[in-house]
């Protein structure tokens, strides 16, 4: 597995294990939960994608109990989480409405909660979860900074920014933002053309893509797209899941997926994608099929 450097003092895998669906399994026992991970680190999958309010707000407090259980488990992973949405479940059962907040308080008592569910003492990188149409990237830089410089967080950066958000957060800060997690995949492809990924790949900033399997629907169906992507995996001995991560690999973006499978054998099977060569005539056939057409 290949480690990629994201900060002068932060590595990931190049693959990452997302575990917003992990309180969706019908298993979420502890020795369950812990196999997965486990079968991650077993291919060198070291970096894990958390949100405080994934689970309604309860994934942080799953992967907590398996790290108090097993302390030494922390040293081998990066976690990442994010913050700012606020939706009335959980912990915020009493919002009058969903909303995002990136104010100071409220970032600050999210991390403070993350650490204390996931049973750690830093956080690998923080993200801002959606852009926030209120913030105040004054306020909003000034905690991030102060979270780097206290250590609660190693890195700070954002998700689903458009680079006009990345540009106004980073305005209001010393630090530098790492990353942008946005959707990328053959079945969200508009990254690739509308700016997103030019604008990192410009700053040599790697992106995270969330759902890179189309959240499953890549993996379901008998379209040109599909047909295609069992040609390459026949010839590869890998199922369409690995052809499908494998295209995002070989972007000159450095882009890092993110997969979020629930299921054992299929986490077991993530690395497979690192088999599958894809050159430019085979990407362009990936993105044409993806298009539904070929380019111009
Ligand atoms: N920043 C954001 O706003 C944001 C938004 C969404 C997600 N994320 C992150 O991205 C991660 C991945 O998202 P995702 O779960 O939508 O990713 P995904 O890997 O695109 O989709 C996973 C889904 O595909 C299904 N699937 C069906 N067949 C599969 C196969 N052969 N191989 C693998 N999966 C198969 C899985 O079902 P089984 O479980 O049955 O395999 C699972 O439901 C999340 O966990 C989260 O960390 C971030």
């Amino acid at each position: 597995m290949d480690r990629v450097q994201i900060s002068d003092d932060l590595n990931f895998s190049r693959l990452v294990y997302g575990m917003w669906r992990i309180g969706d399994d019908t298993n979420t026992s502890v020795g369950y939960v812990k196999a997965k991970i486990h079968a991650c680190l077993d291919q060198g999958i070291t970096t894990f994608d958390q949100a405080d309010i994934y689970g309604g707000y309860n994934a942080e407090s799953l992967l907590g109990e398996i790290l108090k259980a097993d302390h030494g488990l922390i040293g081998k992973m990066e976690i990442v989480t994010k913050c700012d949405i606020v939706a009335p479940v959980g912990r915020y059962a009493d919002a009058p409405i969903k909303y995002y907040d990136t104010s100071r308080a409220h970032i600050e008592k999210s991390v403070e909660n993350s650490l204390r569910d996931m049973a750690i003492e830093q956080i690998d990188l923080l993200l801002i979860h959606r852009p926030d149409p209120f913030m105040d990237h004054y306020e909003t830089g000034a905690v991030l900074d102060d979270l780097v410089a206290s250590g609660k967080v190693r890195g700070v950066g954002v998700s689903n920014f458009r680079p006009w958000d990345w540009k106004l957060l980073q305005s209001g800060m010393k630090s530098q933002l790492l990353t942008n997690q946005i959707e990328i995949s053959l079945a969200e492809i508009t990254p690739f053309t509308n700016g997103d990924i030019t604008f990192h790949q410009q700053h040599n900033q790697r992106p995270m893509a969330w759902s890179p399997l189309g959240g499953g629907n890549l993996i379901l169906g008998d379209s040109n797209l599909h047909k295609l992507m069992d040609e390459i995996a026949g010839a590869y001995n890998v199922d369409r899941a690995a052809v499908a991560v494998a295209f995002l690999l070989a972007h000159p973006a450095g882009i890092l997926p993110i997969l979020g499978t629930n299921n054992l054998e299929r986490i077991k099977k993530i690395n497979d994608a690192n088999r599958v060569e894809i050159d430019r005539v085979i990407w362009f056939r990936l993105y044409e099929a993806a298009l539904g057409h070929e380019v111009a």
